[in-house]
């Protein structure tokens, strides 16, 4: 009998990390939740073997290289990597940004992203047939006012995904990026401003229907199931409502 395929999601304590994980496990595969918050993925994964599927959780820093070398031994043969751990901090001006907020993004979004991805490749190349995702943003692909930092890591985890595709083609590993729009999440909006909610739901005031961490997942679960000698190099996906990162339709 054939082994369950194994999909590694960083960032699975929340929001599209979290539901990914869930289309995952019900797409069959054994999944690995990791993030920093040990409790959250603990329950996530006590919940999905409970519901019949498999998945295990592994509290993990994908800034920490150390701990992402060792997390990566489990691993002789990999099938999925969902590089999803990331976030925004701040939305100020290029002009007064905070240098640390700028530096803790490239740290999270792209040096993570670096680690996660060095780490596992010989597993994922080992399954001879491995599917890197890479969930960057709209924001890797335009500016808006504001995203200074986090457009500028954002962009950074676009050309890794797009020069690793490049270096590792003729191998049996595929890179996927997904970029989303506008995607109400519970802490996305609240960590960028630091905690404070009305902020956090201004981003989404008068907008119907934001895309929602499902919708995320499903695109995902969708990208990473198509047969192995289709690559969707770069998918991106906003709600009706938004047009660009700066043409929202709002109903206010
Ligand atoms: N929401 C949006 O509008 C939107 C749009 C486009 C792209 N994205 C991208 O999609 C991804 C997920 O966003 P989301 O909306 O689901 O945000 P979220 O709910 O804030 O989730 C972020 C996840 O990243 C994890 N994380 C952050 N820093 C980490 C670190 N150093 N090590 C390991 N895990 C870390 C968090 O877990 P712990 O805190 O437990 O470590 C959490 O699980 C991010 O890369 C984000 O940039 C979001």
């Amino acid at each position: 009998m054939a082994a369950t395929p194994i999909a590694v999601v960083t960032g699975a304590s929340s929001g599209i990390g979290a539901a990914t994980a869930r289309t995952l496990a019900a797409e069959g595969f054994r999944v690995v939740l990791t993030a920093r918050r040990k409790d959250r993925i603990e329950a996530l994964a006590a919940e999905l073997n409970e519901a019949g599927h498999q998945a295990t959780a592994y509290a993990l820093d994908v800034t920490d290289r150390a701990a992402v070398d060792e997390f990566a031994t489990a691993f002789r043969s990999l099938a999925v990597l969902v590089n999803n751990a990331g976030g925004a901090l701040g939305a100020d001006p290029v002009a007064t940004g905070d240098p640390a907020d700028w530096r803790q993004m490239y740290e999270t979004n792209v040096i993570g992203t670096l680690n996660v991805t060095q780490a596992l490749l010989p597993a994922l190349t080992a399954s001879g047939d491995g599917t890197i995702v890479i969930l960057s943003s709209t924001a890797a692909l335009s500016s808006y006012e504001g995203g200074g930092g986090y457009v500028a890591a954002k962009h950074g985890e676009h050309v890794l995904a797009e020069t690793l595709r490049l270096e590792i083609v003729g191998t049996p590993v595929r890179v996927i990026e997904v970029a989303p729009g506008m995607v109400r999440t519970e802490e996305f909006a609240t960590t960028r401003f630091r905690g404070d909610t009305e902020k956090a739901a201004k981003v989404y005031a008068g907008v119907d229907a934001p895309l929602t961490a499902e919708d995320v997942a499903d695109t995902i679960g969708w990208a990473v199931t198509r047969p192995s000698h289709v690559n969707i190099d770069l998918l991106v996906v906003r709600p009706r409502a938004q047009a660009s990162n700066t043409k929202v339709h709002r109903t206010l």
